[in-house]
């Protein structure tokens, strides 16, 4: 440690010497370290991204505690970039908020609380760290007399310093539902280095005021309710203690920065931006770029190393907004190709050790952030056409606002924020319908609000009718598929059912394999399983009623029969999944990465890391490879074991999946070794057959190989073989020789083609000769053809050819034609080489289309419009007449 101190007295440490001491200080209390789960859930529906410390102890919260922990402190990588938790589109414009930030916590399950707590945070932060207690506040839940007394007994904090908030500050919850409570909330004073202090000489105000002075470093909550979704407070079973530091914030308190910015986790980042761009770092607001390329490298190169990848849904769409944020901020410092990627080494440099992961991954985040990037700057140059277009509308129109709706698909789809668009339409003289965007952007987020509420309320006991209180599911499934069991609880979710077992031979949904279908029978009633899915450890079966009445005491047993035919498609398709996970890393190398999985009966889907499009090839070579292992026929070995052993061992993990200590392992010979806790076949050989449908692309450096096995490989191939049978007798040629007969026969008619056109040309030419001999008129030398024609004679293709027969025959003349077809009318003109001085084709068709609300224009010689309404015809045609005749003199 360093003895220097800085402008407050606190002894200066490393932004790791802080990590390290915070844990070290719990850990000598007896807390056990659990290392920070990957910031992408894999297994949480109702979470999009890790945004506190204690996600992953949430059901420890609602009363599951299985591994008996009691005392837990770790360090945990954060994203608030979406639902509660969100503060996206603040980031960069002050020095403290982050999107991508590392929360220091310390916990209690049903163990120590509020007076522990408290007295420990206090310690460490003014005996461990030494922050002087003149600069700390406490904040207590209006009505928690508890935390005050501990305030004022167990520590030394001056009585004037603690402040009583309401429930927007001081009563911390999740999520609309889960785990929550009163908090107790400890700000420092930055004092006299912000240029926002003058302002807040009076902390009551100041405090949880949202300024740069008075920064909120640590939060303890005192968990004791779950929030239903009736808003009503049910009491948890066990009080718990939940806390979570800002570590960026302490690292700029201890190191005297007073912005996270300046910190040595941050300044290295913005140093490189200001040395790359030419543009100098500005703690004011003209440095909030350079604040927000760094911030969101970061959340992007965690979230990607974590599994994440830019897309358009979900959790793939946030990660693009970041990226698209960042992006049109580096534009704002002169960059006009990808440059964020370029940071990445730096970022590495400075969070690599904590984090491996950025390490081991570098090329492959850099990859997809280029990428990433590539592609929204030429969305940015459509977007740029679709509102010159949209302008242009709106202008034809008669109107001088831009839809709101029209400035939300340029925001949703193009990235465009509502300001640009708003520059602009100003540009163009237009206004911009704010109000409509507001609504549309409203819109927006209310759907997903409700699509996020939905799985959460599940949670819930709400709702359920309860026959039982055990609320986890014995899984028997690997060895049986028939069992009977007692239903612990059900509800009616629209027209379904939704039930829950003791034990139950359904497959759950989880690691890309779907949940399994089939039966639940009772004496009274009937119930066809049409999907499983789980919550926390709960095997919900989704359900529909086949006969009977639905009642508490009609359904206390069932017998459960899982579909077998189903499943044993489905176990083909997962044990196949491995062998391709093992045969593209053969055939492709190392770099391929499991990114995602869709294991069902009728076939499989596997999503991995690669750069390019595999070759016919490849392939080829992948699908032989597999169907080799299978016709090995290698018995498979299902084993549990620690997962330390099974890491030795080589077991490959799905990158960025937490796993439990204890795991089960997948071994195919010795070509497939696997973390897995799906079902698979017995020996490689049950699956039958493999074969691949489809090879493409879902996002920059992701490909995704769609397969199918066993019965439906020989199904597929059956097909195939019908329609090459069916074809050859209807070419009449063998199978072998359909591919030489389609190729003489293209050629053949290829010629048919040419000759067609060729004589439809001269069927013209003829006509048109008909036509001026008989139609045209001769006014002083020149000819003169105003006429309707036919589309018999003249159908709408033949109309370019027509023009250009008559330009080219006319000499000193002019022809005007019309023609109604399909409720159209086509207007014509076509001018001779001598008569073009005196009347261009183009001018012609500009006038007459006037008089029928048409438009179109053309050349000198030939030209053409259309218009709706076929009505104006015959004065059309009366006007040429008299024009012609005027323009000829
Ligand atoms: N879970 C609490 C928070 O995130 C500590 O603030």
């Amino acid at each position: 440690m360093s003895k220097s101190v800085n402008k407050w007295g606190i002894p200066h440490l490393t932004g790791k010497e802080i990590r390290q001491s915070f844990i070290d200080f719990f850990r000598e209390r007896g807390h056990t370290f659990v290392p920070s789960s990957p910031v992408v859930p894999h297994d949480d529906p109702t979470l999009l991204f890790i945004n506190s410390g204690m996600n992953q102890f949430k059901s420890i919260f609602l009363g599951d505690n299985r591994l008996g922990l009691k005392r837990a402190v770790n360090s945990q990588k954060c994203l608030r970039v979406s639902g509660k938790h969100n503060d996206l589109d603040e980031v960069g414009r002050d020095t403290y908020h982050h999107t991508f930030f590392e929360m220091l916590g310390n916990w209690s399950f049903g163990d120590y609380y509020k007076k522990e707590a408290i007295r420990w945070s206090w310690e460490l932060l003014t005996e461990v760290w030494k922050l002087p207690k003149d600069r700390l506040f406490a904040t207590i839940y209006n009505d928690d007399d508890e935390a005050e007394a501990i305030w004022k007994n167990e520590t030394d904090i001056s009585h004037d310093r603690i402040m009583r908030f309401g429930e927007k500050s001081n009563f911390w919850e999740m999520g609309d539902v889960g785990p929550c409570g009163p908090c107790t909330e400890i700000h420092f004073d930055m004092g006299d280095l912000s240029t926002q202090a003058a302002t807040f000489s009076d902390p009551v105000l100041g405090v949880n005021g949202t300024n740069a002075r008075y920064i909120e470093i640590w939060n303890n909550v005192f968990m004791q309710y779950e929030r239903l979704q009736n808003r009503d407070l049910k009491p948890l079973v066990a009080k718990h203690v939940d806390t979570g530091m800002g570590f960026e914030r302490v690292l700029s308190i201890i190191q005297g920065t007073g912005s996270n910015y300046e910190t040595d986790v941050f300044r290295p980042l913005i140093d490189r931006i200001a040395d790359t761009t030419g543009v100098p770092y500005d703690q004011g607001s003209k440095g909030t770029p350079h604040r927000v390329i760094a911030d969101h490298l970061r959340a992007l190169a965690f979230a990607i190393a974590d599994g994440a990848t830019p897309g358009n849904e979900g959790r793939g769409y946030v990660l693009r907004r970041i990226l698209r944020r960042a992006s049109r901020f580096s534009q704002e410092l002169n960059q006009k190709e990808p440059f964020i990627y370029k940071l990445l080494p730096t970022l590495v440099d400075v969070m690599g050790d904590a984090f491996p992961e950025l390490a081991q991954r570098q090329d492959y985040i850099a990859q997809v952030i280029q990428a990433e990037e590539e592609r929204f700057m030429r969305t940015l140059r459509d977007g740029l056409t679709r509102f010159a277009k949209i302008a242009a509308e709106t202008r034809a129109n008669n109107r001088s606002v831009i839809p709101g709706s029209e400035a939300f698909l340029l925001y949703d789809t193009y990235g465009f924020p509502v300001d640009l668009t708003g520059v602009l339409a100003e540009e163009q003289g237009l206004s911009l319908d704010q109000a409509g965007f507001a609504a549309a952007m409203e819109e927006q987020r209310e759907r997903a609000r409700s699509a996020a509420k939905f799985d959460a309320s599940l949670a819930a006991d709400e709702g359920w009718v309860v026959l039982l209180p055990q609320k986890d599911t014995k899984f028997v499934g690997y060895q049986e598929l028939t069992t009977d069991a007692k239903v612990t609880r059900y509800r009616e979710l629209g027209d379904d059912i939704l039930i829950c077992l003791d034990r139950s031979p359904f497959y759950a949904e989880s690691g890309g394999q779907v949940g399994d279908t089939g039966w639940l029978k009772s004496d009274d009633l009937e119930l066809r399983v049409t999907n499983t899915f789980k919550i926390l450890e709960m095997h919900v079966h989704r359900c529909s009623l086949i006969s009977g009445l639905l009642s508490p005491d009609k359904i206390k047993h069932v017998h459960a029969k899982v579909d077998q035919a189903s499943r044993t498609a489905t176990v083909r398709n997962h044990s196949a999944t491995h062998l391709l996970h093992a045969a593209l890393r053969k055939v492709l190398g190392p770099h391929v990465q499991q990114q995602g999985s869709r294991v069902a009966p009728e076939g499989l889907r596997f999503d991995f890391t690669q750069p390019r499009a595999l070759t016919e090839e490849e392939q080829a070579t992948v699908e032989s490879l597999v169907n080799a292992e299978i016709l090995a026929n290698h018995g498979i070995a299902i084993a549990e074991k620690g997962l330390d052993e099974a890491k030795r061992d080589g077991a490959a993990a799905l990158f960025g999946e937490k796993y439990g200590d204890r795991v089960r392992t997948i071994k195919m010979g010795e070509f497939s070794y696997e973390l897995c806790g799906g079902t698979h076949a017995e020996a490689t050989g049950q699956i039958g057959l493999f074969r691949i449908v489809s090879e493409t692309s879902i996002a920059a450096g992701i490909r995704r190989i769609e397969a199918v096995t066993g019965l439906v490989a020989l199904a597929q191939s059956r097909q195939q073989a019908n329609t090459l049978n069916n074809l050859a007798r209807s070419l009449k040629v063998k199978p072998e020789d359909i591919e030489h007969k389609v190729g003489e026969l293209t050629e053949r008619l290829r010629g048919y083609d040419k000759e067609l056109k060729a004589i439809r040309l001269e069927q013209v030419n003829h006509r048109v000769d008909a036509l001026i001999a008989q139609d045209a008129k001769s006014i002083g030398g020149t000819l003169f053809l105003v006429k309707k024609i036919d589309a018999a004679a003249f159908p709408r293709d033949t109309h370019q050819v027509l023009l250009d027969s008559l330009a080219s025959k006319l000499g000193n003349g002019v022809a005007f034609l019309t023609q109604v077809e399909d409720g159209n009318l086509s207007l014509m003109a076509a001018v001779g080489a001598e008569a073009r001085s005196k009347i261009k084709a183009g001018d012609l068709i500009k006038e007459l289309s006037k008089l029928a609300d048409g438009r179109g224009g053309g050349r000198p010689d030939k030209a053409q419009a259309g218009s709706k309404f076929p009505e104006k015809e015959p004065l059309v045609l009366a006007a040429a007449g008299d024009l012609i005749t005027k323009l000829l003199g």
